[in-house]
């Protein structure tokens, strides 16, 4: 019989977000869900569906809360996992690390969302454009390595030219993220979903996020389910999904909980500014993960 190979972690990533240490002294349950992506590529969406296949379509599960970003330098890891071990229902915990820089274990069972990148820097530059007092305080402050990040440029045509450039500044590199979950996809306990498929069918990925995860679906529940995992209802409930509640952003959880859309990019970015990505993308990624990325085909 032929044995499957797991990822084994090669390094740790340190920078004003993340602490890949963290994941170090976690204790995996054989029951656990992972949920990673790159950043602003419908994470928030995949926990809080989660979230409502766990908890039957019930409200005010505080997601931001139930499921954190462990690799994020804050709140310090001690807190977060020490809360990680209290918990008693199924977990879910929220990564934004490339895989070699995580511990995968063969025990849980992971969820790896995709989005375009151009679609990525207009809800990320939201994101930063719209960080408070709170944001930088927290990411600059003690245990930082590297860098602080800083406000960003007013022109969000540079901003996207940079993050290309500087291979995803002032985060991480898309690509190497999402080509590090890609070459795993075989993995039987590894699902990746794209952000476009969510839009597209939404109960259908539903269905089949829920079949993998082996919940059973309550179906007196599912009209329930789909709506608190819509846009709208994420939009006007957002203090019950967003990170911190929102405590991070001018205008708090609903600036997170942004637009929800595709292609804002696509009236304001030259067709050689737009090109330069999927020509990126194809160059760094080979031709079937790209098509993945920029599509949502497999
Ligand atoms: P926009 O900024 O483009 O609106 P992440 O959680 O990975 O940071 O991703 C955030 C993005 O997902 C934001 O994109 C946010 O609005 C979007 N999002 C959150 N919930 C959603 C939903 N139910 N449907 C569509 N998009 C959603």
């Amino acid at each position: 019989m032929e044995t499957l190979e797991y990822p084994v972690k090669t390094r740790e990533m340190h920078n004003h977000h993340f602490d890949s240490t963290a994941w170090n002294d976690f204790k995996f349950r054989d029951d656990d869900i992972i949920i990673g992506s790159y950043a602003k590529s419908g994470t928030t969406w995949t926990q809080q569906i989660v979230c409502q296949l766990l908890f039957n379509g019930e409200e005010h599960h505080n997601v931001g809360a139930l499921s954190p970003w462990l690799d994020l330098r804050v709140p310090p890891t001690p807190v977060k996992l020490e809360m990680l071990e209290a918990q008693q229902h199924r977990r879910f915990v929220k990564t934004h690390l490339p895989v070699d820089a995580l511990v995968y274990s063969p025990k849980a069972k992971y969820l790896y969302v995709v989005r375009d990148g151009r679609d990525v820097v207009w809800s990320h530059y939201n994101h930063h454009a719209n960080a408070n007092e709170n944001y930088y305080a927290a990411l600059n402050g003690p245990g930082l390595v590297g860098p602080p990040i800083e406000p960003p440029t007013d022109d969000i045509v540079e901003y996207y030219r940079e993050w290309l450039e500087k291979d995803g500044f002032p985060l991480w590199s898309q690509f190497e993220n999402v080509k590090s979950w890609w070459d795993i996809r075989d993995l039987p306990n590894l699902k990746l979903l794209h952000y476009n498929n969510l839009k597209k069918d939404m109960p259908g990925e539903i269905r089949k996020l829920a079949e993998f995860l082996e919940i059973p679906i309550n179906e007196d529940k599912w009209d329930a389910i789909i709506e608190h995992c819509s846009f709208d209802y994420m939009k006007n409930h957002a203090e019950d999904s967003a990170p911190l509640q929102g405590a991070m952003w001018k205008g708090g959880a609903q600036t997170f909980i942004h637009k929800g859309t595709n292609g804002r990019w696509r009236d304001v970015l030259s067709e050689d500014d737009s090109k330069r990505y999927e020509d990126m993308a194809y160059e760094r990624l080979g031709e079937e993960c790209a098509r993945w990325l920029l599509t949502g085909e497999m």
